[in-house]
Order: structure tokens, then sequence, then C-alpha cells
């Protein structure tokens, strides 16, 4: 996959979180993810490939636009798989919350695992204890072989966990083992990035949210060299059924990270809200800034990109 493609998606996760966080606190999510879709659609065409959406919005009849199978780009260049989240967090950027982003994986044809809307139980950890974790071992057996990986203390990990009822069981069990939790209200795929970057102070994420997050959050890992394990999760069979039409021939099947996205990926977050991986958008007169991350498998090159988007000369919307 071309190198100079990072810049060219980075314009469009910046095109997303300029749109949303104009939405911020407003209370309403709809309005919010619609901005971020519109405008991400929009930059996607403006560039030489040919994109078909495996990870989107959601179904066709359903999603408007960037839906599942939908063609972006402006039709010529290389084919390539996007896994996307426009805004992920929706209520995070309604309430004005922190930890809102724009995101984009890209893959070479073929390398995303399909993944239908469902829920999907994940475990993911930094460089360090890369190898280290089994979604179906006991939660303090992949705690104390985190804890031994970064040569610390099982009570030195802090484990991220989405706030949620569901999750009672694995708090407690997180608590008996002796770590520290830091829970969140929403907005996984930062946080499991988070734990593969230093000074966010988060080791681990564990427990269930969102499939298609899941597929974006091992793209961004195998970028950073972290690890990641998934395993989907239906609450009706009808959704598990959409898995199996989908290509996923095993469904309790837990996916390591090189199958959730295979060979090279890139990928790309924009911050519409403050968060402990990206600043937010900041709107001054005439314009505003946007802080992006940008990284390839091919290289594990992270980079940073703080640009100033001048209104006056090229509006945003
Ligand atoms: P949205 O941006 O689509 O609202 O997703 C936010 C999120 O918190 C994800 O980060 C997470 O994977 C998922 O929702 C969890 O789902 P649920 O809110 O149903 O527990």
């Amino acid at each position: 996959m071309d190198r100079n493609f990072a810049l060219e998606f980075i314009r469009v996760s910046e095109a997303a979180a300029l749109a949303s966080a104009r939405l911020m606190g407003r209370g309403d999510e709809k309005a919010a993810d619609a901005a971020a879709v519109t405008a991400m659609r929009k930059a996607f065409d403006k560039i030489n490939f040919r994109g078909t959406v495996r990870i989107g919005e959601g179904e066709r009849d359903e999603a408007p636009m960037l839906y599942i199978g939908e063609q972006v780009g402006n039709g010529q260049g290389p084919a390539l798989d996007l896994a996307i989240d426009p805004l992920e967090g929706t209520t995070i950027t309604a309430k004005g919350g922190p930890n809102a982003l724009a995101v984009i994986a890209i893959a070479e044809d073929g390398n995303f695992l399909h993944a239908p809307d469902c829920y999907m139980e994940k475990i993911a950890t930094g460089p360090e204890a890369r190898g280290a974790i089994r979604l179906d071992a006991p939660v303090a057996e992949n705690l104390h072989a985190i804890a031994r990986a970064k040569g610390c203390d099982i009570r030195d990990l802090t484990v991220v966990i989405l706030d949620r009822p569901r999750h009672e069981t694995l708090i407690n069990q997180v608590r008996d083992a002796g770590a520290r939790i830091w829970m969140i209200g929403d907005g996984d795929v930062q946080a499991a990035i988070a734990c593969a970057m230093p000074g966010t102070g988060v080791d681990v994420l564990m427990g269930i949210g969102g499939a298609p997050e899941g597929v974006i959050a091992a793209a961004a890992l195998r970028c950073i060299g972290g690890d990641f394990q998934g395993r989907l999760v239906f609450t009706s069979p009808a959704q598990q059924q959409r898995a199996v039409s989908m290509g996923i021939s095993n469904p309790q099947k837990i996916f390591a990270i090189d199958e959730l996205a295979r060979g090279n990926v890139m990928f790309c977050a924009t911050g519409v809200t403050d968060g402990a991986l990206l600043k937010g958008v900041k709107f001054r007169g005439g314009g505003a800034t946007t802080h992006s991350l940008v990284m390839r498998s091919a290289t594990g090159t992270m980079r940073f990109v703080e640009a100033f988007h001048n209104f006056t000369i090229k509006s945003f919307t």
C-alpha cells in the first residue's frame, strides 16, 4: 500500500472530526454522526482509489451512506478495503465528553474480517505483553501474564472496561485479582489503542464492545505491535446467521489480531473531543486545529499530525 496514502486519509478523518466537533454537546447523537459520515464520504471521493467499505455504518437499507459494501473513492487507483467509524463516540460527542474520534483503517482487498454489527468479547494490550494474552483464559491468569511481561506488580496494572451492567462479573474478577480499573462510558477503540501507547497509563482492555470497533482496534494495534483477540457475541439467532452469511464459518471462533486485520494495514484517527490519545478539535476565529495519528503496519511508524484549517480560505462544510 502506497505510503503516500497516509496524508490522503488523514484529510478524511480530519474532515469527519471537524464536521462532528461542531455539534459537540448539542445532545444530538444522530446529527453529529450524520455530519461525520457526510464529511468523510465527500473527502474519500477526492482520493485516487477504489475503496470498498467492509466495516461501516451498517447495512445499506439502514445506513444511507458509508454502508457495508459501498464503493468510495474517485474510482481510479488501487482497490482497498475500509473499516471506518466516522464518529467513534456518538454519545460522548452529544454530551461533550472525552475520547471521541473519527477513525479509518485501510487494508488491501479482502484483508478485514467481515464482522457484522454485533458485539465482540475483546482483550487488547500493548507490545510488551504481545503473545501473553488468551481470551479464553481466566481473567486473573491474563492479568498475571501481562504483569509478568511488563515486569510490574498486578496491582500496578490498569484495566479499561466499558461501564455496562454486563461487565459486573468481569469487574469483580479484576478487583479480586488486585488490578486497577478505569471504567469508560463509551469509546473502546481509543481505549484499546491507549493500551499500546506509552504514557497513557492503561495496560489492557477487557470486556464486550462493538464487533466493528474490534476490527478497527485490531488494525490499529497491528501498526503498533500490540495484541488483540476477539470473539463475536450474538444477541439473536438472526445475528449469528448474518455472520455466517458474511463468510464467518465458525461464529464461536476466537480471532487473533491478524485474522481480524491481515496483511499491510494503515490506520488514521483524528480527535473530535479531548482524549487520552488525541486532543479534540479546537475552533478559533477563522479556523480550527485538529490532532491526528496515522500509522502503518509495514513500518510501525506513528505520526502525530497537528493541522490548522483556515476556514477563510477553505470552508470544511
Ligand atoms: P458509537 O460511537 O457507535 O456510539 O459506539 C460507542 C461505543 O462505546 C463503542 O466504543 C463500543 O464498542 C460500543 O459503543 C459498545 O456498545 P454498547 O453501548 O451497546 O455497550
